[in-house]
């Protein structure tokens, strides 16, 4: 297998550090490293496998005989830095927004839709975090039995606001302890205490960016027909890392619970844990820090015909982003795709 020379975009920031941990983690060879932020954290070392690096400012020259970049430094840089990558040869793995929906980009959660890799021209998107838990549960069950309909409401962690909004739940929290007012900055409401039923703007048919994302996300990952009835309300929580989601599945023919409890265990990067009676399913306890998407609280949903509800839970920087972008690098590498 080739080696390739990384560079990691917005290595300081909460997904680049997940994503440079994560590297090793995983064993990822590659001839040389190199960690990439704005103007503000350029200087800062990082230390990785044993050795320190300096943490350089993203310029064009920078991705010079680079062969993959790991980017999470937001949209607006993936866009400026993009054409410079692949003009000089090499491949985007972006965590941003900035591609997911182009019809030449492909839009992949690893071991879900691996081959829409060999379409890729240099650009390869990472999936929104709700979306990507999401992918690895309904993929195994929608091979064996055809989906007719989705609703999917989340619970979002404020991780998956950046490190800013990890702060501003901390602050938020200590004030509103101490009966002391907060200037809420990240977030449209306090979010100590609270729940807030908007991620991301609002658009005209009432849903919000972050709900519509799972919506035709879900549809370009998994190659459903457009036309297939897909809903999501997206919430954001006072929890610092985790997302949760409430998932209610129609079934074209009936399947158990017992038939998906069987199939999930077998499946890849799933973990169960359904025994509501002992009081066992999954929280983002469990879930934080590691890499399964758990699941539990399968049960035959009582408002559809062939119906599923059931509850997963996963690290949203984890299989959320960082983890599935690692992942997908080994892909690019393994299938000698750069
Ligand atoms: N958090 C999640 O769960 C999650 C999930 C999926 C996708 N994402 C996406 O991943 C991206 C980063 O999210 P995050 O939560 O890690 O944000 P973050 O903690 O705010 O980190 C942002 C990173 O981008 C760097 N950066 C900002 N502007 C830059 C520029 N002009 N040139 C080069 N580097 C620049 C920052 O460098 P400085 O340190 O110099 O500011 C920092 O390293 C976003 O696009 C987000 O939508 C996040």
């Amino acid at each position: 297998m080739r080696k390739a020379n990384i560079a990691i975009l917005g290595a300081t920031g909460v997904v680049g550090r997940e994503i440079t941990k994560i590297v090793d983690e995983l064993g990822i060879e590659f001839n040389e490293i190199k960690f990439l932020s704005s103007a503000k954290s350029a200087g800062k070392k990082i230390d990785f496998q044993g050795k320190t690096y300096i943490v350089e400012e993203a310029k064009p020259e920078s991705f010079d005989n680079v062969n993959i970049v790991l980017a999470s430094a937001g949209a607006a840089t993936s866009k400026l830095f993009a054409p410079e990558i692949v003009k000089r040869g090499g491949v985007l793995i972006d965590n941003s927004s900035a591609f997911r929906m182009e019809d030449d980009v492909p839009l992949v959660i690893a071991y879900v839709n691996d081959e829409d890799l060999k379409k890729h021209k240099g650009i390869i998107a990472n999936p929104n975090c709700s979306t990507s838990q999401l992918m690895l549960v309904l993929k195994p069950l929608i091979d064996k039995v055809k989906m007719k309909r989705l609703i999917v409401s989340t619970y979002q962690a404020v991780s998956g606001a950046g490190l800013a909004a990890i702060n501003e739940l901390t602050e938020n929290t200590k004030a509103r302890l101490a009966g002391e007012t907060f200037d809420n900055k990240c977030f449209k409401k306090p979010i100590a205490f609270n729940v807030i039923p908007q991620i991301d703007v609002f658009l005209d048919n009432g849903y919000t960016k972050e709900e519509m994302k799972v919506v035709n996300e879900t549809r370009k990952i998994l190659h459903l027909p457009e036309d297939l009835p897909i809903s999501c309300t997206a919430a954001r929580v006072p929890v610092y890392n985790g997302h949760s989601e409430a998932v209610d599945i129609e079934f074209e023919e009936e399947i158990t619970p017992e038939e998906v409890r069987e199939i999930l265990k077998n499946s890849f990067g799933i973990k169960v844990i359904d025994s509501p009676q002992n009081y066992e399913y999954p929280t983002t306890y469990d879930a934080s820090g590691v890499n399964p998407v758990f699941v539990g609280r399968i049960r035959k949903n009582l408002a559809f015909n062939n119906g599923i509800s059931l509850w997963c839970v996963a690290d949203n920087l984890r299989i959320g982003a960082a983890l599935n972008t690692v992942r997908i690098c080994q892909k690019v590498l393994e299938m000698d795709l750069f």
